[in-house]
């Protein structure tokens, strides 16, 4: 689901038909176990009503606080992101699985410094 565009990751936007398509999916965070998205608002709030350990500030895509490392499948956003993501890594306020995904939780937030780019 991502493009890949003169070295740079673009997140794929999903159309709203497309969310409303996507099938239930499970979301396995290592070390955590897995939680079911049942057509929640995002990854995030997924977890969170699980009572995960996520951090979260804006849940805008903006802040980079939600960062998360997606370790395998696919994931697809609600909306354009603007906060820099580099390889392998999801913002997990914007974004729905398109199927089973397994997500790894950074020990330690983003950098302040690259939250300002
Ligand atoms: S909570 Fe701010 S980008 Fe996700």
């Amino acid at each position: 689901m991502f493009d890949w565009l003169m070295g740079k990751k673009r997140a794929k936007v999903l159309s709203l038909q497309d969310q409303n398509q996507l099938p239930m999916a499970n979301i396995q965070v290592d070390g955590h176990g897995t939680c079911t998205w049942q057509h929640e608002r995002s990854v995030l709030d997924v977890l969170d009503k699980a009572g995960l350990p996520v951090r979260s500030s804006c849940r805008s895509g903006n802040c980079g606080a939600c960062v998360a490392y997606l370790l395998d499948g696919e994931v697809g956003y609600t909306k354009e992101i603007n906060f820099p993501l580099e390889s392998g890594e999801i913002l997990m306020c914007s974004c729905l699985p398109n199927g089973t995904i397994r997500v790894g939780l950074l020990s330690q937030p983003v950098s302040p410094r690259r939250r300002r780019r």
